[in-house]
């Protein structure tokens, strides 16, 4: 299919879908941002995850969680990425999902030639004054801070994924980030947005449901995507591994990341996924993070992929 995009086009259906290899190519990120964990904790539920049958929150081992990030923060420099530190922010015990206050824009992909960081829109309180805290680390970094012209919900990378190689950004839309938002993005950026509707309130993000492992392959859940929304993904990834659907409610399987096209980096346990990626050929690394699986979130969430 050959069409001419216009740059910051919103794609929601699979006939409009462009082909890869029409869109402009991104380098790969080669930092990470992560945040003091030191907050951490359980204090308010914002989503499914953070409850345990009887109603009461679950309750963080917040030694267990430092040592948890530790080694997460060293899986990513053994993938060659240079780590940088947000620091924790007294009050906040979500800013170590450190992918959620901002997207950034790689100056290939940017309607301004330049880095820039979106400001999320939280669509919790509880959320909101972690914002600031991430803009300027990124600023630190070389990306100059935008506003969205709207107050509408939207959270960064959480529902927002940068195709790896690619400029082109896969928009969630769902309990956290709505349409709204995403159309005071589109003239920041030189890329177009390809939106997917979440269906399922356990897979709140989109990178609870989809995970872009390199520029052809992706690892997803199908079924916690709309239908139209499913055969858009079929139609730009030509390779898709399933996750096993316990394993991705359970243990977020793909909450997952690959920072170096080779290593998919997941949470232990998830053994029919895993089995599942080693025959695709990916070397699987396995990491304890479910001291945050308690709040939802695992290894993609808890870091920041920059350029
Ligand atoms: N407790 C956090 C929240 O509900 C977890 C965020 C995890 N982030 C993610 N992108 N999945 O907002």
């Amino acid at each position: 299919m050959t069409r001419t995009l216009a740059h910051a086009e919103w794609i929601e259906r699979a006939e409009h879908a462009p082909a890869l290899e029409s869109l402009a190519p991104l380098p790969p990120t080669r930092r990470a941002l992560l945040a003091d964990p030191s907050e951490f904790d359980v204090a308010y539920a914002i989503n499914p995850h953070m409850r345990v049958a009887d109603g009461s929150l679950k309750r963080v081992d917040r030694e267990r969680a430092r040592e948890q990030w530790l080694a997460l923060a060293s899986a990513l420099r053994e993938c060659g990425l240079h780590t940088h530190v947000v620091p924790a922010l007294p009050g906040c015990p979500d800013l170590v999902f450190c992918a959620n206050q901002a997207l950034p824009v790689p100056p290939e992909a940017s309607a301004l030639g330049r880095s820039l960081a979106l400001a999320s829109n939280m669509r919790w309180p509880q959320r909101r004054r972690e914002v600031p805290q991430v803009l300027a680390t990124l600023r630190e970094l070389g990306y100059a801070p935008r506003r969205l012209a709207t107050l509408a919900p939207l959270e960064g990378m959480g529902d927002g994924l940068w195709h790896p190689g690619r400029a082109l950004v896969w928009a969630g839309v769902g309990p956290r980030s709505s349409p709204r938002a995403w159309s005071a993005v589109a003239p920041w950026l030189r890329a177009p947005l390809v939106a997917l509707e979440l269906i399922d309130p356990d897979f709140y993000h989109l990178d609870t449901a989809l995970a872009l492992l390199d520029e052809r392959t992706c690892l997803w859940l199908p079924d916690a995507l709309s239908r139209s929304s499913r055969r858009l993904v079929e139609a730009l990834i030509p390779r898709r591994i399933e996750a096993d659907p316990g394993e991705a409610r359970e243990r977020l399987a793909c909450n997952a990341c690959c920072p170096d096209g080779r290593t998919v980096l997941i949470q232990r346990g998830c053994a029919v996924t895993n089995g599942r990626l080693r025959a695709a050929g990916y070397e699987v690394r396995e990491l304890d993070t479910d001291e945050f699986l308690k709040s939802g979130g695992s290894v993609f969430c808890m870091k920041l992929l920059v350029w």
